[in-house]
């Protein structure tokens, strides 16, 4: 089937946490914006017009390997020119794989603004249907009272040198901080639960309820138990509840925004969020119980459903240090080796299709997009280390990857952890993004089967405009066999004076 959403993209106002009414990006007048919702083998297709007036955008749809689809990915020079405003763009793609995604803006560092929404692909053949009676979509998020466009600048400015990032002003739940979500006794849900924040990793709990994990990030995985789930930003994770056979209370659930990322701690600072699973209405609706310890469910325990193996003996590694340091300039930036990413005139995807046989030369894409050629069918392992001393979470766009090793904090660089292949799981378990812990390393493998050009960031977005990106330009001239440049791809390039050839 063809799902079809026209989207108008504007400013609308919003007030989430009561505390401060603000312009919020919005769609169709609307915020929060809608889910988009697709079933595994369906196409979707997205209308875009930017009524912002004043801002750029594009949509990239988090997770969605886009195979065959590289020039639908979203983000901005990379395998597209952003839309302007008064300008149309139509995402058009196929969907074949299941799970809990979502789609945000992918142009300087907008999404915060509120462009973020759940993306849900219903499974005709997951192994757990029947196992729950209903589905719900819960979004954790952090909401900052200025927009972007104040906070940007001052980021990334010599007034700010240790590169201290913006604290949020509040967690939401479904964008909000008043939910509550009316349940049945006696029932199983599948909770489908997305973390759209910009910056804060959040802490998850139901009091008196356990979790059954099945999916993180697209990828079932077997069943596992947990009292409470970490998720970064960009990570998403679905869970069974059972709830109870009476309906003589009602429950709260908690999201708890990790302070330990934060630089400073503003003293009215509330940062967890409560819902409640409503069982009876007429009852009170009480206040979570305060936690002196946060446990965390470890995700690197988990195994994939399908089984897939360890990729024994990456045929290329990659090896990124995180490291936050200024320019001489007095602005702090993020690195990855030596390189902070500045992002390309001609979108690298362009620069690909139209190199001939030199797209194959990572240098042709431009020392600053940090860009790796990786051959068609290769497994790539990349290892990043954190030589800093905040957390950061890494996704790959194109990809789920196999998360093989991670270290715990202070534990150094991968090297001297002295791990060997012996030491990597055999089942590793999958998903699109990891949390890299204070000054530790992580390993990751994939295999380069999907031709197209992926990004490979930290999600905080804040650590985005500061350069944290890599780029992975996988089996380039398999591309050029089967992508030109649209039309559309070219208007919208047109309408920014941007060149799609040459660099
Ligand atoms: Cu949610 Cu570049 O990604």
């Amino acid at each position: 089937a063809t799902v079809t959403y026209d989207f108008n993209i504007g400013w609308v106002t919003a007030n989430p946490d009561g505390a401060f009414e603000r312009p919020t990006i919005g769609i169709n007048g609307q915020w929060p914006i809608p889910q988009i919702e697709a079933s595994v083998g369906d196409n979707v297709v997205v209308h875009v017009t930017n009524q912002l007036g004043n801002q750029s955008t594009s949509l990239h749809f988090h997770g969605l390997f886009m195979n065959g689809t590289a020039h639908m990915d979203g983000p901005s020079q990379v395998s597209q020119c952003s839309i302007p405003p008064g300008s149309s763009f139509t995402y058009n793609f196929t969907i074949n794989q299941p799970g809990t995604y979502w789609y945000h803006s992918h142009t300087g560092g907008q999404y915060p603004d509120g462009l973020r929404g759940p993306l849900i692909i219903h499974d005709p053949d997951s192994p757990f249907l029947g196992q729950y009676d209903e589905e719900l979509v819960l979004t954790v998020s952090d909401w900052y009272h200025e927009q972007m466009a104040v906070l940007l600048p001052a980021f990334n400015s010599k007034g700010n040198p240790t590169g201290a990032e913006p604290v949020p002003q509040a967690a939401l739940f479904n964008e909000t901080q008043d939910l509550k979500v009316a349940i049945q006794p006696g029932k199983t849900y599948l909770f489908r639960v997305v973390n759209m924040g910009a910056f804060a990793g959040q802490y998850i709990w139901f009091e008196g309820h356990n979790m059954t994990i099945v999916e993180v990030d697209g990828v079932y995985h077997q069943p596992a138990e947990a009292e409470m789930i970490y998720l970064s930003a960009a990570q998403r994770c679905s869970f069974l509840i059972t709830t109870k056979n009476e309906t003589t209370a009602n429950y709260a659930f908690v999201g708890s925004m990790d302070t330990t990322l934060f630089d400073t701690l503003p003293e009215d600072l509330n940062y967890n969020v409560t819902g409640w699973l409503t069982y009876n209405d007429t009852q009170p609706f009480p206040e979570p119980a305060l936690l002196d310890e946060l446990n965390p469910f470890d995700d690197m325990t988990l195994i994939p459903y399908d089984n897939q193996t360890l990729f024994s003996n990456p045929d290329t590694t990659i090896e990124l240090n995180v490291i936050m340091d200024n320019l001489g300039d007095g602005v702090n930036y993020a690195f990855f080796n030596n390189i902070t990413y500045i992002a390309p005139k001609v979108p690298s995807l362009y620069t690909a299709l139209s190199a001939g046989d030199l797209a194959t030369d990572a240098s042709i894409y431009g020392s600053y997009t940090h860009s790796f050629v990786l051959e068609r069918g290769e497994i790539v392992q990349i290892i990043v280390n954190n030589l800093d001393s905040g957390r950061h979470p890494f996704h790959l766009h194109g990809h789920n990857f196999q998360a093989i090793y991670r270290s715990e904090e202070e534990a150094g660089t991968f090297a001297d952890s002295n791990a060997t292949e012996a030491d990597f799981p055999a089942i590793p378990m999958r998903r699109d993004t990891l949390v890299l812990y204070p000054d530790g390393n992580i390993v990751l493998r994939f295999r380069a089967d999907n031709p197209g050009i992926w990004l490979f960031h930290c999600h905080i977005e804040w650590h985005v405009t500061s350069g944290l990106i890599a780029t992975m330009v996988e089996a380039p001239k398999a591309l050029q066999e089967t992508l030109t440049i649209p039309q559309n791809h070219l208007d919208v390039c047109a309408a920014q004076q941007i060149s799609t050839t040459g660099n």
